[in-house]
């Protein structure tokens, strides 16, 4: 959904460093590119369309200490040169780039356009600047301009400004923006997040909606309220962030790594802070209602956890999508609970759902990976997965890592928090095995030709395997391009029977004893009507036509279950010849509605 990134410092190589620095965000957008250095009181801009990863080098760009930089997830306007961000002001005097969309864009355009101002692009961003040169007319410091610009537009917005006299600028309504320091060298990085500059900073600041920041030619930094214009003072946080090299270990592929490090992020619930957990399982035991809360893949975990919350914590624990859930706002109760998964913690349709059950004095919990992010400092009970960074777009270690932890959470309100580490505890060991054993790796890639000839793509699961089938179905779509279906196995008889024909794929979990034979009965009928069947089962059946094995994890079974599923999209993708880390017209933070 965009990414941000600027550097001020006595570095000379500034445009080098937002460079390097954009590329860690370019999971944030990928179809075009800016950089904006300011050197000899004049501003080079470079732009280009395709992705910010592919570019090693910028011809021509000049030795500066200030430069800002943007990867572009196109939102309004198309993929063109002329669309990418940075934006320049008519008589070149500020660049500005955007993350976020001005909703009334058309109206405010309209009344510029009226004005006599012209536009070289189709975005909102050249709105803004326009906006902020009608109000530098009015306002001689580009504070004022700024904050009176910003508050006319609406939506979720977050700018960066470079000014040709070498200040940077940034103002935040929604879209993150984290300030990072490093205090030996006197150097200032502002970023989308906090990973982008982990290596070089060693303190930061989260800037919160509604505040602004300016950083002069001293490199000091100086935060104001957007709404008075006044100063306020800030606080330097440690930065809690690894600054490990981020890179794929020997894999060829983000997704592979991160699916292999599901082992690792197993152990890092276990390893959580089991009195914060005991705090939270209480506070969830004397709410009236716990609503888990997510979007795409972090909607489905949500899924999961109400599941886990239900059966073993036996809480009145519902589910929703983030970006549906407008008919509950007048339901919310003080003593209701939002529960939200989220790996970048800035996914705007559930922050707006959070900020309106906060207004109704709804507590809210979360379990975050990406740190520092406004949903963990909204919440009263932030709670991290301590992942790692999550670079492939396509969400696997996090979503396994958040449903783990709702497990754990759900047998810590059973008054079984022991026996949910053990589980985790013995399930790592069986994914690990999994993991390592090659026939698993050859069995799925073996599966993978056979299904990149077909178009259509049926997965079936029920109780404590549906949404992990429905996750299966995400990773297989965002992977192969490809349509995937997951039906709960009892509802299939209902209407996706008639969907059923000689050589239909049908992926089946087939786990779970409490509702075995149910699953048996949707595979009978789908084989009925000549549908090949898939099984993830512990044992071998001849009424499977394809035998994914896997050990028998007893209650995190459906955890473990979405491994041979995530290989499967993997494999698939590389059969297939597309874009593993990235596919296409997906952003990871989607921080727009
Ligand atoms: C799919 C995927 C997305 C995200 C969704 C929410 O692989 O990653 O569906 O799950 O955009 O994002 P977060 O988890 O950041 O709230």
């Amino acid at each position: 959904m965009c990414g941000i990134f600027g550097y001020k410092g006595p570095n000379a190589k500034a445009g080098q460093i937002v460079l390097e620095g954009l590329k860690r965000l370019d999971y944030r957008g990928y179809d075009s590119w800016g950089v904006a250095v300011q050197c000899l009181d004049n501003i080079w801009l470079r732009k280009d369309i395709g992705k910010i990863s592919d570019v090693d080098h910028i011809a021509d760009m000049p030795d500066a200490h200030t430069a800002i930089a943007h990867t572009r997830w196109a939102t309004t306007g198309g993929v063109t040169r002329a669309n990418a961000h940075p934006h320049a002001s008519t008589d070149g005097s500020f660049v500005l780039a955007q993350n976020g969309i001005v909703e009334n864009f058309s109206e405010l355009k309209q009344g510029l356009l009226t004005k006599g101002y012209t536009f070289v692009s189709e975005t909102d961003t050249e709105v803004i600047v326009r906006l902020i040169e009608e109000e530098l007319k009015l306002n001689t410091d580009f504070v004022s301009a700024i904050r009176h610009a910003f508050s006319k537009l609406t939506g979720r917005n977050t700018i960066i400004v470079l000014t040709k006299s070498g200040e940077i600028y940034a103002a935040r309504n929604g879209s993150p923006l984290v300030v990072g320091v490093n205090t030996q060298t006197n150097e200032v990085y502002l970023s989308s997040d906090t990973l982008s500059f982990a290596p070089y900073a060693d303190q930061m600041i989260v800037v919160d909606n509604g505040q602004m920041v300016k950083v002069d030619n001293t490199n000091t930094i100086t935060m104001f309220t957007l709404a008075t214009g006044e100063v306020f003072e800030y606080t330097l946080e440690a930065m809690t962030v690894k600054a490990d090299k981020i890179d794929k270990e020997g894999y060829d592929h983000f997704m592979m790594k991160e699916i292999h490090e599901t082992p690792y992020v197993l152990r890092q619930i276990v390893a959580q802070d089991a009195q914060s957990l005991q705090a939270f399982a209480h506070a969830l035991q004397r709410a009236h209602r716990v609503y888990v809360i997510g979007s795409g893949t972090a909607g489905i975990a949500s899924y999961q956890i109400a599941f886990y919350l239900r059966l073993y914590g036996k809480l009145d624990a519902v589910s929703l999508i983030g970006a549906d859930v407008q008919s509950y706002y007048e339901i919310f109760q003080p003593d209701d609970i939002i529960l939200a998964p989220s790996q970048s913690g800035e996914t705007a349709d559930v922050i707006e759902v959070l900020e309106h059950a906060k207004e109704k004095g709804v507590q809210i919990g979360s379990i975050i990976n990406m740190p520092g992010s406004i949903m963990t400092r909204m919440s009263d009970y932030p709670f991290m997965c301590n992942a790692g960074p999550e670079i492939c777009v396509m969400s696997t270690k996090v979503f396994t890592s958040q449903i783990a932890w709702g497990y754990l959470l759900a047998k810590t309100v059973q008054g079984k928090y022991e026996e949910g580490i053990q589980n985790l505890q013995t399930l790592s060991v069986i994914v690990q095995r999994y993991l390592d054993n090659q026939n698993n790796h050859k069995a799925l890639k073996a599966l993978a030709n056979y299904l990149s000839k077909k178009e259509h793509i049926f997965l079936l699961g029920k109780y404590q395997n549906f949404a992990i089938m429905q996750e299966g179905m995400v990773k297989i779509i965002e992977a192969s391009y490809k349509h995937a279906h997951a039906i709960p196995a009892g509802d299939l008889k209902h209407y996706a029977i008639t969907l059923m024909e000689q050589g239909i794929p049908v992926i089946v979990a087939v786990s779970d004893d409490v509702v075995k034979n149910d699953v048996i009965t949707a595979i009978n009928e789908v084989r009925l009507r000549g549908a090949y069947v898939i099984a993830i089962a512990h044992k071998q059946e001849d009424y499977y036509d394809y035998y994914i094995p896997t050990e028998d994890a007893g209650e995190t079974d459906a955890i473990g279950t979405i491994i041979p599923l995530q290989l499967t999209a993997y494999y698939l993708a590389l059969k297939l010849g597309n874009n593993i880390d990235k596919p296409r017209n997906i952003a990871k933070s989607v921080t727009v509605k």
